[in-house]
């Protein structure tokens, strides 16, 4: 897409990634991506706020020439993974002289994941600012808001926070800007649990810090400018907290339909007692839409039949991923159905090593639910329905 003014002297020159599937060869991309690149003209210098994804990397440099832009002074590394830092040897290519300004430890990756020699660099430390003549770059170091590297650039006259990978959504859209219409905000809270949620309590630290600043606008380099960055950082403050829902989700596979059967119970069992239930067949999830539901939910509850042993892969890759994106979750447990023995709820048990939850018997059958297994069944529901009233959940209603 064409670069877009933002306001005078400032433009999105970055591109749009409308029909990238999959992100880090792991999560898919139900509404496509883009990867921002900011061009900040000065009085006296010029500075572009991190780069695109290599593959986008001809619609970077064909925004810079066709805005005229005949000099380059600074390139802004916030983050040095190659979807923002990767077409930096690009746009040097087209401004030999331009330098890459980045704290040390960016500076460090960038040098172990591409070719950069020390005399491209300037190195700037935590708030030190940069004259561009009338306007003026602040840097703050956040490391990992997505990794150690991490830092974010305000841009002070104009009261614009550039923020990389925080606060961003993977939300490719033809707008400029966005003003926290549901669908966008569902994708920031997606892009949220994927990649910042292992991060929650460091967050906290840095929105706090942020919390200094006037911002105007949130210019992440995913997804659309935000221009009601209270109503965005709210948000975040609200996932980064200790706070769950009244909501359970259960990520489930049954190959013969005993394990479903047991689900199906549950679901109208945790309704009755007022929760809201979030079913995942694993087997057709979205695993966004899983790690999604898990920001907030109270209780994770796997269903599994037992496979050579142990979990069927797929619930054990779900809760693989779940154990690496580390939810605020206060109860786990397991249901199940076997055919003559299993180790299922100790495998799982020590797949989920990251949740600081309590681990809940779980009810694991042999064959099919009867009469006896669906009230076993209904007395795990009631134990669980117990123990959230005994924590001090928001649940309205439990
Ligand atoms: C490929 C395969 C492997 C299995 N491995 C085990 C096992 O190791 N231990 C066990 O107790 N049952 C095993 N079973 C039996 C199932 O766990 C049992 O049939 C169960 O009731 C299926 O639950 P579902 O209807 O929810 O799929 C296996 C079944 C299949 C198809
Ligand atoms: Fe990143
Ligand atoms: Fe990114």
């Amino acid at each position: 897409m064409d670069s877009r003014e933002i306001k005078s002297g400032i433009f999105s020159v970055g591109a749009i990634d409308w029909d990238r599937e999959l992100f880090d060869a792991l999560i898919p991309l139900p509404d496509g991506t883009s990867y921002n690149s900011y061009l900040i003209q000065g009085a006296e210098k010029t500075a572009l706020i991190d780069t695109v994804y290599p593959p986008k990397k001809d619609t970077l440099l064909n925004n810079l020439k066709n805005l005229s832009v005949d000099r380059l002074d600074y390139i802004i590394a916030n983050h040095a993974e190659p979807d923002h830092s990767g077409s930096i040897s690009a746009v040097l290519e087209l401004y030999p002289s331009a330098k890459i300004v980045t704290n040390s430890k960016c500076k460090e990756i960038l040098k172990d994941q591409f070719f950069f020699n020390d005399n491209q660099f300037i190195v700037i430390n935590n708030r030190e600012t940069l004259s561009l003549g009338d306007r003026t770059l602040e840097f703050i170091i956040t490391p990992w808001v997505h990794w150690p590297d991490t830092m974010l650039t305000y841009l002070k006259e104009d009261k614009i926070m550039f923020t990389c990978d925080l606060f961003g959504s993977h939300y490719s859209t033809s707008e400029l800007f966005a003003n926290n219409e549901a669908k966008y905000m569902h994708a920031a809270k997606r892009y949220y649990a994927e990649i910042m949620m292992p991060f929650r309590k460091i967050i906290k630290k840095h929105l706090n810090t942020i919390a200094d600043y006037d911002i105007e606008l949130l210019a992440a380099s995913h997804g659309p400018v935000n221009l009601n960055p209270n109503h965005m950082i709210n948000a975040y403050q609200d996932w980064i907290s200790d706070d769950v829902q009244n909501e359970i989700i259960i990520p489930y596979v049954s190959m013969y339909g005993n394990t479903t059967r047991m689900v199906e119970y549950l679901i109208n069992s945790f309704v009755k007692k007022g929760f809201v239930v979030r079913p995942f067949n694993i087997i057709t999830t979205d695993m966004g839409e899983l790690i999604e539901a898990s920001v907030d939910a109270s209780t994770i509850i796997f269903g599994t039949s037992t496979v050579l042993g142990g979990a069927h892969p797929a619930v054990a890759n779900a809760a693989f991923l779940l154990n690496a994106v580390k939810p605020k979750t206060k109860f786990v447990s397991l249901v199940g159905s076997y055919g003559w023995g299993t180790t299922v709820y100790k495998q799982l048990k020590s797949m989920l090593f990251c949740l600081q939850a309590e681990f809940i018997d779980p009810v694991l059958i042999k064959g099919y639910p009867g009469n006896e297994e669906y009230q076993q069944l209904e007395a795990f529901a009631g134990h669980i329905k117990e123990k959230h009233n005994n924590n001090t959940l928001s649940a309205a209603g439990v």
